[in-house]
């Protein structure tokens, strides 16, 4: 027995004496060095200075996201995922790697995909879409962006439910829900997934679906980075009919027709079920320092000005209308986000009440005339209000159901999403602070008239929300036992810092 401990202590003591021997700036570094040695995914490391290292490193959507890892492991299989995770785990002796998941990288929160210190596995490489039409299933990788996607669907006929914005990644949309144009007809994203492809903690390749892993496949609906790495979605698709889409913007002066004309859209959702609508406040040192409203129209069958705008179409006066019959992949174009900003995403949700929506355009206006008085360079500041209908997830539960608990709301409700972007890190306080700002006061008045929605779209959430809470205290226990059952020893919890931890949940 004493002669069994002695040995494994020498074993240790050595293996910590090299690792120290090897080491430069930290841990970290020692783990790039296992990867870049592993004869399986060496390749695929690259380090700082390397130009596949810094292009990753730009290419996040947020400028203050662009941290600066000890290396990223691009891997290009489901396999060399596995052999990272096994590798980046494995508790030889040495100190366990931390490590950031990336698809897109468009979460604009510090840390969410990406990591100081650490490893950053992006998984830019994993972008395939392929379609089968037999099973009428898309199979589409992690790491690709909704323009590709709905380019090689669309030359097939078909298309899916994901994001309404170019460049936006499929792993993080999907994990966090997926709202989408066509919602109201088929569901959010993340319900038109028909099986996950996910690398464990272990590093065990499996499929999530309703058949099999069951609770995973639900947990992962809405459930973040908490439970794998997907290295694969299956989709289901629909014939791809093109759409009447586009972005209209108005003078602000129209903010209170707009309110109405959404507020009467919302009550009449179950109307038409094509149509979809975002009213957002804008305002752009870039776009003439004037105040706008801008609002999306998509509408999923080629009609032109169909009944359901009328009252958004009566508002007169528009300044631009870029309104046609075109495809998903030519709509998602015009609404792609500018890049080499710093970014702040907030979320709240409320009921479908003209008063909200009045007070918050008043908190809007006081946002900005801070931000007018204070900001310097240029900078954004939008505030986005669009619905989320029970019809978005009538049939989640028939198809294994999500963790979104969002059949407790029985009414359509909004979901507002101030989204801000700014230059200089010297202003990030001045910024982040007029989001939280906006939140917290439109939450507090919410609450006065009784038109609180306890829901926060994880997608839109910053990192002093907590999303996974607002599912409610049923779906926290769900996926904590999820969590237990497939990642037992926390490697999601502990070892990938970034993202909603259910380890963090306050409930
Ligand atoms: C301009 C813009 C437009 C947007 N439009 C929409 C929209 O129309 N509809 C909508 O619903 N949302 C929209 N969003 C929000 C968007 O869904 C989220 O920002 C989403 O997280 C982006 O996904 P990503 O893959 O690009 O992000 P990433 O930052 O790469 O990932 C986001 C999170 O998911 C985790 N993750 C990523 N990939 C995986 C994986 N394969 N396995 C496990 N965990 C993973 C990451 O670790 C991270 O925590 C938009 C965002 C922006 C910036
Ligand atoms: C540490 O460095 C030594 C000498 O350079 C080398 O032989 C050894 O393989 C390294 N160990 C690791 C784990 O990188
Ligand atoms: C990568 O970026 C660093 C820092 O900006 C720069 O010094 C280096 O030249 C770049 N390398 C390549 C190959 O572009
Ligand atoms: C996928 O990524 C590769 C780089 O790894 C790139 O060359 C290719 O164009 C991308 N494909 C799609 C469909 O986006
Ligand atoms: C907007 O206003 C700022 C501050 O007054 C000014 O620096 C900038 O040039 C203006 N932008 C445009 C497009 O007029
Ligand atoms: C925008 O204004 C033009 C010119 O008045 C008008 O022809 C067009 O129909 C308007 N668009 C919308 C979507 O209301
Ligand atoms: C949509 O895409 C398909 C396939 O590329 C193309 O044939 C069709 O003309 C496009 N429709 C519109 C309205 O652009």
């Amino acid at each position: 027995m004493s002669r069994l401990w002695f040995s494994l202590l020498i074993v240790a003591a050595t293996s910590s004496f090299t690792r120290a021997q090897n080491e430069t700036t930290g841990s970290a570094d020692y783990c790039c060095t296992i990867l870049a040695s592993n004869p399986l995914v060496g390749e695929r490391v690259t380090f700082p200075g390397q130009s596949a290292y810094n292009e990753s490193v730009a290419s996040y959507f947020d400028i203050k996201s662009r941290l600066t890892p000890n290396c990223i492991v691009g891997p290009e299989s489901s396999a060399e995922v596995a052999t990272i995770v096994k590798a980046l785990t494995a508790d030889s002796g040495s100190e366990p790697c931390q490590f950031a998941i990336r698809s897109g990288g468009h979460t604009p929160y510090i840390g969410a995909s990406n990591i100081e210190n650490g490893i950053t596995i992006d998984l830019q490489h994993l972008n395939a879409t392929t379609y089968d039409a037999a099973t009428k299933l898309a199979s589409i990788g992690p790491g690709a962006r909704w323009r590709s996607v709905y380019h090689t669907l669309e030359s097939l006929g078909v298309m899916v439910i994901g994001g309404r914005d170019a460049s936006v990644g499929v792993g993080g949309l999907i994990t966090g829900g997926g709202i989408s144009y066509y919602s109201y007809r088929y569901g959010l994203a993340c319900d038109n997934v028909v099986n996950f492809e996910v690398v464990l903690a272990d590093g065990r390749v499996v499929n999530a679906n309703k058949d099999s892993n069951a609770d995973l496949y639900t947990a992962l609906k809405g459930g973040n980075n908490n439970f794998g790495i997907i290295t694969r979605f299956d989709m289901q698709t629909f014939v791809n009919e093109g759409m009447w889409g586009g972005l209209v913007s108005y003078p602000a002066s129209t903010i209170s027709a707009q309110f109405k004309a959404l507020t009467n859209f919302i009550k009449n959702i179950d109307t038409d079920t094509n149509a979809a609508a975002i009213v957002m406040q804008m305002f752009s040192t870039q776009a003439g320092n004037n105040s706008l409203v801008v609002n999306s129209y998509a509408y999923t069958k080629p009609t032109v000005r169909p009944a359901a705008y009328d009252e958004f179409l009566a508002v007169q006066g528009n300044i631009s209308d870029s309104m046609s019959l075109q495809n998903m992949s030519g709509v998602v174009g015009e609404f792609d986000g500018a890049p080499s900003f710093r970014v702040y995403f907030g979320t709240l949700s409320f009921a479908n009440d003209i008063r909200v929506l009045e007070k918050a355009s008043e908190l809007y206006n006081n946002v900005l005339a801070k931000l007018q008085a204070e900001a310097t360079g240029n900078w954004i500041a939008y505030a986005l209000y669009q619905p989320l209908p029970p019809q978005y997830t009538k049939d989640s539960a028939s198809r294994g159901g999500n963790i979104l608990g969002l059949e407790r709301f029985t009414d359509a409700f909004i979901v507002y999403q101030p989204y801000l972007s700014w230059e200089g890190s010297e202003q990030d306080a001045l910024f982040q602070s007029q989001g939280a700002y906006l939140v917290d006061e439109i939450k507090q008045f919410a609450a006065s008239i009784g038109a609180t929605v306890e829901y926060l779209y994880l997608n839109y959430a910053d990192i002093t929300q907590d999303p996974l809470a607002s599912y409610g205290k049923e779906n926290v226990k769900k996926l904590k036992a999820v969590g237990s059952k497939y990642d037992p020893s926390g490697v999601f919890q502990n070892l990938v810092p970034g993202g909603f931890k259910l380890s963090n949940v306050k409930i």
